[in-house]
């Protein structure tokens, strides 16, 4: 298959760091991040918790600005070889200036400096979610979305919740979700990837989601997959991630194929790439062997994720038109 173009909903920037660029980082810092790292050289986890671990031993390493202003440059090099032409990517304040405003206000400087270079360099569009992370609490994420209501615009298009699905629960987190949408943010939840159904059905019952990030483990439930098809609910579909995770035991068993002939929206994104060792064009190629997708499938979820991107009229015509072109 030729390298068709591709919409990424779900990336976390700092999930896409490769881990000989954390090594380097560390090294320069003089920072002992031992331990995260396997024999080859790869990220080296065990379950799901030991991965939030090394993914925020492997973030520590970004202090400042400019580590941010390299990262950017680095992660959207690799979507762009993978055909990726519009990115959405979660953007944490707390890993960017403890969630103070102003040091938050630099960071995003210096990533939107990139994405503009990036843009300029291999034509990806990258637009931000400002996410807060569901295991540090409702507190801090109530500073996240301060941060997120601050800063919500043309760049900034939406808020999001990721971090471990079973800390707390998403009405603990209803404030947070009223200030973004307030400030005119969408909004997206991880949900239905380590916990069932019913944490999906909450997360667009109690905070307006109107994407789910993952979202897989509705597949348990029928009538919750027909009120997610229903409602035109997206599903920001990690599959490669899933199996790395131990979710599903082959991409065959992933149900991703179930979930979109179930009248589903579904989208293919890789969530934290080198932890999964994984890229878009990986995913695409997976899911062709897996499912049989052709060219029109692939297309067809594109135009989809398109659709759910949460950019301006303008970008999403832009890139819609990429994908038209590509479809001739
Ligand atoms: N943060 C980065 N990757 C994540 C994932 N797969 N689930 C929850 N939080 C995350
Ligand atoms: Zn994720």
């Amino acid at each position: 298959m030729t390298l068709l173009p591709k919409v990424e909903l779900h990336l976390h920037l700092e999930g896409a760091a490769p881990p000989a660029f954390i090594r380097d980082l560390a090294g320069q810092k003089h920072m002992d991040i031992g331990g995260i790292f396997d024999e080859r050289g790869g990220y080296a986890f065990r379950d799901f918790r030991q991965f939030l671990k090394v993914y925020e031993t492997a973030t520590s390493t970004l202090t400042r600005p400019e580590d941010y202003h390299r990262l950017v440059l680095a992660v959207l090099a690799e979507s762009a070889a993978s055909g990726v032409i519009y990115s959405e990517s979660f953007l944490s304040p707390d890993f960017c200036g403890g969630r103070d405003v102003s040091a938050w206000r630099e960071y995003l400087h210096a990533i939107r400096e990139a994405a503009d270079l990036a843009e300029k360099r291999d034509g990806i569009i990258l637009r931000g979610i400002v996410t807060a992370i569901r295991h540090f609490g409702p507190q801090k994420a109530r500073e996240t979305a301060l941060c997120a209501a601050e800063t919500a615009g043309e760049w900034i298009v939406g808020f999001g919740l990721a971090g471990d699905e079973k800390s707390g629960k998403p009405k603990d987190f209803q404030w947070s979700f009223d200030a973004a949408r307030e400030a005119g943010l969408r909004l997206t939840v991880h949900a239905g990837e380590w916990d069932g159904p019913d944490s999906v059905r909450n997360a667009i019952k109690d905070l307006g989601a109107e994407r789910i990030g993952h979202g897989v483990r509705a597949i348990e439930d029928t009538a919750l997959v027909d009120e997610i098809a229903e409602k035109d609910v997206v599903l920001e579909v990690c599959p490669g991630s899933n199996i790395a995770l131990g979710i599903y035991p082959d991409w065959r068993r992933h149900p991703i194929c179930a979930l979109r002939e179930r009248g589903v929206k579904v989208t293919v994104s890789t969530d934290d790439p080198p932890f999964f060792r994984t890229t878009m064009a990986r995913e695409y190629h997976h899911l062709a062997a897996a499912f049989g997708w052709d060219s029109d499938a692939f297309i067809d979820i594109a135009k989809t994720s398109a659709d759910a991107a949460f950019c301006d009229t303008a970008t999403r015509d832009n890139i819609k038109r990429k994908l038209e072109s590509s479809d001739a």
